[in-house]
């Protein structure tokens, strides 16, 4: 293995002394990457409309903050997501499961809300969790890449709306899913021991999903790890903790801690990864650092509120699962919409007790944007080099 390994090397710096070819070493004069498109997987963090293409859109006042009407986002405006393509110049990414006005010409989206990695055992109607898990995003993803190409050469507008061949080499894969593999298994009143030890099938079956894309030709990736899901009120209001078990930021530490070990394991992955493909540029990101200070030290980066939420009904967090964000009830007789209880969202940090802000969204854009939180530390428009300490 050792020769092999050092057969590869070699002949990967060759190729980058001859032609620069993907992945290039970045170095000062490195010039920015032009990626023609985006592949995102994930779940609602990243969701541009899958889910509520196909079980229901998400209603107001989602997305009045940005687009005065709902987009098929679980927001009231963007997304980490819409912000890191309109920093790459690209167009807001259309939902692959979304057949209405969709322009799949500069990337798709295969998130949906409620996603996990791992295939559940449960109906959405059950548990609330995605039947698009991440290897069905897989296949959605291998369907698109190969179908695409087979429409476009039919022309006219077919030749507008879907990828150039060799887009799919030069464009960046980005991920953020893999907080509701371990929710959903909370939910399922497994015990923090019985999450974490579900953790490693979660971190192999993410690793396939990598390496199938790199083996049609797939080189950028860029990969989100998972937020502190313990300062969510979905999970504090559904599981509630002893005083002891909390933070001085008012979050569950057992979560957060179950968190914190799937982003160790998610990297030591990533760490394999770039081992097993050396043509890949491989950017892991430390989105729960960001959120944890965001949600941690609120005023000082400007917000008001760090854990209530600003849309919903009741209770300690203004969050109740029964009742939630767009959804309806019934008080005296008279039907009422479940709506922005927060004057100002820009000031608040959660939007609906499972998601944050666009404010919020913005923020972490602006501190991952430039590669301060990233391993190696790239910023985002040089994320198709690959970094000599990796080498
Ligand atoms: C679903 O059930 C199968 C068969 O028992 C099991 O192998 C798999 O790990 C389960 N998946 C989850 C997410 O629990
Ligand atoms: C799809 O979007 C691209 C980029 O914005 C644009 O050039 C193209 O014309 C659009 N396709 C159609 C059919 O409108
Ligand atoms: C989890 O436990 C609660 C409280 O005992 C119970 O109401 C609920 O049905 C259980 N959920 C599952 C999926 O077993």
């Amino acid at each position: 293995m050792e020769s092999h390994s050092s057969a590869v090397i070699l002949f990967t710096f060759v190729v980058y002394l001859v032609s620069c070819s993907p992945p290039c070493l970045v170095s000062a004069t490195s010039p920015p990457c032009h990626f023609p498109a985006i592949f995102n997987f994930g779940d609602s963090n990243s969701d541009t409309g899958g889910l509520s293409a196909v079980f229901g859109q998400a209603g107001p006042p989602h997305g009045e903050s940005y687009f005065h009407h709902p987009a098929g986002r679980y927001c009231d405006g963007r997304l980490i997501i819409d912000f890191m393509a309109k920093g790459l110049g690209l167009p807001y990414l259309s939902a692959y499961l979304d057949s209405l006005g969709s322009n799949f010409s500069h990337g798709a989206n295969f998130a949906t809300a409620g996603s996990t990695i791992r295939p559940q055992n449960t109906t959405l109607r059950q548990s609330g969790f995605s039947p698009i898990s991440l290897d069905v995003q897989w296949n959605e993803f291998y369907a698109f890449h190969q179908r695409s190409q087979t429409i476009r050469k039919q022309g006219g507008v077919y030749k507008r709306l879907l990828p150039k061949a060799e887009d799919f080499g030069r464009a960046l894969y980005t991920f953020d899913i893999g907080q509701n593999d371990l929710t959903a298994a909370y939910f399922l009143n497994m015990t923090t021991a019985e999450v974490r030890a579900n953790v490693p099938d979660v971190i192999t079956q993410f690793k396939n999903v990598v390496s199938n894309i790199y083996g049609q030709g797939g080189r950028y990736f860029w990969i989100h790890n998972t937020g502190p899901f313990g300062c969510l009120p979905y999970v504090l209001d559904r599981i509630p903790l002893s005083p002891h078990e909390m933070d001085r930021a008012g979050c569950g530490i057992p979560f957060n801690e179950v968190a914190k070990y799937y982003n160790r394991e998610l990297k030591n992955a990533v760490v394999e990864l770039r081992k097993k493909l050396p043509l890949a540029a491989i950017t892991y990101v430390d989105i729960y650092s960001l959120k944890y200070r965001l949600i941690s030290q609120a005023r000082k980066h400007g917000f008001k509120e760090s854990l209530r939420a600003c849309c919903g009904h009741g209770g300690k967090y203004n969050y109740n699962k029964n009742i939630g964000c767009g959804g309806k009830i019934t008080v005296h007789g008279k039907e009422i919409l479940v709506g922005r209880a927060c004057k100002d969202p820009s000031k608040w940090i959660n939007w609906d007790g499972v998601h944050y802000t666009q404010a919020a969204n913005k923020w972490i854009f602006e501190q991952i944007v430039g590669g301060s939180f990233s391993d190696p530390p790239v910023p985002l428009k040089m994320a198709c080099h690959k970094h000599p300490t990796h080498h």
